[in-house]
């Protein structure tokens, strides 16, 4: 009987978790990317951290803001795994930030957070952007399909960055460009990435798909920073509560075995 019934679950769980698409909308496209953090287990991986920092700075940062991320969380552990010393250099090297204080421009600190980007023709803050994006989360929210798929806001950015068909169009003005990714079909960011477009220090591949996967596995971080601890809290949890149910079957297998097989009460 419990054989069949988690064997129901099991099958119910993967249907449901198959047939998801991460955008949830229309006929738009969204490629799954097996991320390393995704799953119960999933991990960031570091180094693609830091290669997708390294896009997002050279590349995205001129039209969009991470305004909710200090830049102190570089060196959170986790996270890009940079040390406290790379971040404050990382910070003043890229970064200048209005102070009101002085009234003036100055370096950026760790303490500071990534800068907001606003004004005509600069995208939304990707801050959130991997969370917002978040595909289909199973039925009623269960959060099934992120179990076993991943959120799919890193695919959804990845899928966007990559979706361009090359097709434009003007209208009233504005340029706008086709995108499969995109719901509508037509986006106002003009496509980003090439191959070779940025070379790694650590000689990573960097064609334009690595570019978009390590630029949304970056974003992912920076929407969900505590992923890892959040897992391994989770995890503590289930073993926890598979324990002390069985336990309690036992207890109960205990209690009610005189009664079941006709013997004295149990004493309790
Ligand atoms: C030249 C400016 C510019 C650059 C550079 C740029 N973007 Fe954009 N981006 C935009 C604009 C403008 C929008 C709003 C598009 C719209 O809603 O029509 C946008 C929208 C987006 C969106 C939201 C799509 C949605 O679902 O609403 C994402 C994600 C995104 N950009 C990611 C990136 C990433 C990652 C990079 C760097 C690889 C990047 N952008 C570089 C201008 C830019």
């Amino acid at each position: 009987m419990i054989r069949k019934l988690t064997l129901t679950a099991i099958a119910a769980m993967a249907l449901m978790a198959g047939g998801a698409n991460a955008a949830g909308g229309g006929d738009t496209h969204i490629e799954d990317i097996a991320f390393s953090f995704e799953g119960p287990f999933g991990k960031y991986d570091q180094a693609q951290l830091q290669r997708g920092l390294k896009v997002f700075v050279e590349v995205c940062q001129s039209c969009h803001g991470l305004k909710y991320v200090p830049l102190r969380t570089l060196a959170d552990p986790g996270g890009p795994g940079y040390t406290e010393d790379e971040v404050r250099a990382f910070a003043a090297e890229n970064f200048e930030i209005y102070d009101p204080e002085l009234d003036d421009w100055r370096e950026a600190k760790p303490s500071d957070h990534f800068p907001a980007v606003t004004g005509e023709g600069m995208g939304p803050d990707l801050s959130l952007m991997a969370k917002a994006r978040a595909g289909f989360h199973g039925p009623y929210g269960t959060g099934i399909n992120q179990l076993f798929r991943g959120i799919g806001g890193a695919e959804y950015i990845a899928s966007f960055l990559m979706g361009f068909t090359g097709e434009e169009d003007e209208v009233a003005g504005q340029y706008l460009y086709e995108n499969t990714a995109f719901d509508g079909g037509w986006v106002s960011m003009a496509p980003q990435l090439d191959d070779g477009l940025i070379d790694y220090d650590d000689g990573h591949p960097n064609d334009a798909q690595n570019l978009a996967e390590d630029v949304a596995a970056f974003l992912m971080w920076t929407a969900e920073p505590k992923m890892m601890a959040r897992k391994q809290a989770g995890f503590v949890a289930v073993t926890l509560l598979v324990l002390l149910s069985a336990l309690l079957y036992l207890t109960n297998k205990k209690l009610w075995y005189p009664v079941k097989h006709g013997g004295k009460q149990a004493k309790l």
